[in-house]
């Protein structure tokens, strides 16, 4: 473990006792920003994250249905200081509720505010009806726009349907990231072009080291494009400054950026540098599985199941005490830069981004 993070977690001394204690752990963080993965299915196939094949997916009836994630997420907010929740997958534009859950939890008396990520394919024919339910933001995985190397990428040919997406959550006031994933020789010369598409359309991109959450487990440290190589990359075109503001807690380290030649301000750029600048100290996230498991953390296999006991009945302070339980053992951080890592056994789609 890196030295500075045995520094910065403190050890803290007795689990929760009561629900107000919140989602805390034995180093003190507090999770307040919830994923929930509404299937582990997907239309694209992206190389770092499925085989082509596809995985086994879990049986419809194992998922969460919507009436059991509005719960979960009500107990999360009332009970345990949730105060986001992203709804993630494999694909959410698969569920066909997708509108329906939204709606439920944005009917939460003090609820979270609600973010999806999606590959955006199915997007365009939702957008408005989504906004409408309720939903704030999407996050778009987006790794290139350029119509070959998608292909390549996600091993589909849909590009324009991801464009389209994009364009009617825009026009449905939906706010807009996009999120890249940069693989050597695939589309890391492609970067600039993409922050620049981003930057006109008033998207704001955030790049994302490759981890190793890829089931075939062909991740390797030595090939991916780190945060240090994606500056270096933009600064042959930009110039780019971390922008000078508190990161409370969020991934993404901010950089505003301006055009080497024009000297023009076109805006800001994220680094999301799970790997190599892991953040895990300031961690407020905490996920659930589509099968209703509390997965404390995306790099360790230890779940604990929530669906099962409440479909065998429990009471919404049995819930609660066993998602605390499960937070109380969230890993002190992931370790992925370091030797003897192991690789987890469900893939980032699987889990839920
Ligand atoms: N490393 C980094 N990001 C990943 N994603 C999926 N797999 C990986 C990985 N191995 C991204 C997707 C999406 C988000 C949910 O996570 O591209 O943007
Ligand atoms: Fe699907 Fe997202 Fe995985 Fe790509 S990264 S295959 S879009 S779940």
């Amino acid at each position: 473990m890196p030295a500075a993070l045995q520094r910065t977690i403190p050890t803290r001394r007795s689990a929760p006792t009561t629900a107000s204690d919140g989602l805390v752990d034995r180093f003190g963080r507090r999770a307040i920003d919830l994923r929930v993965s509404l299937t582990e299915r997907c239309n694209l196939r992206c190389t770092y994250c499925m085989p082509a094949e596809g995985l086994p997916f879990a049986p419809n009836d194992a998922l969460m249905n919507a009436a059991e994630i509005e719960r979960l997420v009500r107990l999360g907010a009332t009970h345990l200081g949730v105060r986001k929740v992203r709804f993630t997958g494999g694909e959410p534009m698969l569920r066909a509720d997708i509108v329906d859950i939204i709606a439920r939890c944005a009917a939460i008396p003090d609820g979270p505010e609600l973010s999806v990520t999606t590959n955006a394919i199915g997007l365009a024919s939702r957008a408005a009806r989504l906004r409408a339910a309720g939903l704030r933001r999407v996050n778009v995985s987006l790794d290139t726009v350029d119509p070959d190397a998608f292909a390549r990428i996600t091993r589909r040919p849909f590009l324009d349907r991801v464009l389209e997406g994009l364009a009617a959550a825009h026009a449905a006031g939906l706010g807009v990231k996009v999120n890249a994933v940069l693989l050597r020789g695939e589309n890391d010369l492609l970067a600039v072009p993409l922050l620049r598409w981003c930057l006109e359309r008033g998207y704001e991109l955030r790049f994302i080291e490759q981890m190793p959450l890829d089931p075939g487990h062909a991740w390797d440290r030595t090939e991916m494009i780190t945060a240090a190589e994606i500056r270096e990359l933009l600064s042959e075109t930009f110039v780019v400054t971390p922008r000078d503001e508190d990161r409370d807690g969020a991934p993404a380290e901010r950089y505003d950026v301006v055009d080497r030649v024009s000297g023009e301000a076109l805006g800001t750029v994220g680094i999301i540098a799970s790997v190599t600048e892991s953040f895990c100290a300031d961690c407020t996230r905490t996920r659930l599985t589509a099968d209703g498991h509390v997965r404390s953390c995306l790099f360790s296999d230890a779940e604990t199941d929530v669906l099962g006991p409440m479909r065998a009945g429990a009471s919404d302070d049995e819930v609660v005490a066993i998602w605390q339980r499960a937070m109380w053992e969230k890993p002190r951080d992931h370790g992925v830069d370091s030797t003897g890592f192991i690789h987890p056994v469900r893939g980032m789609s699987a889990i839920g981004g």
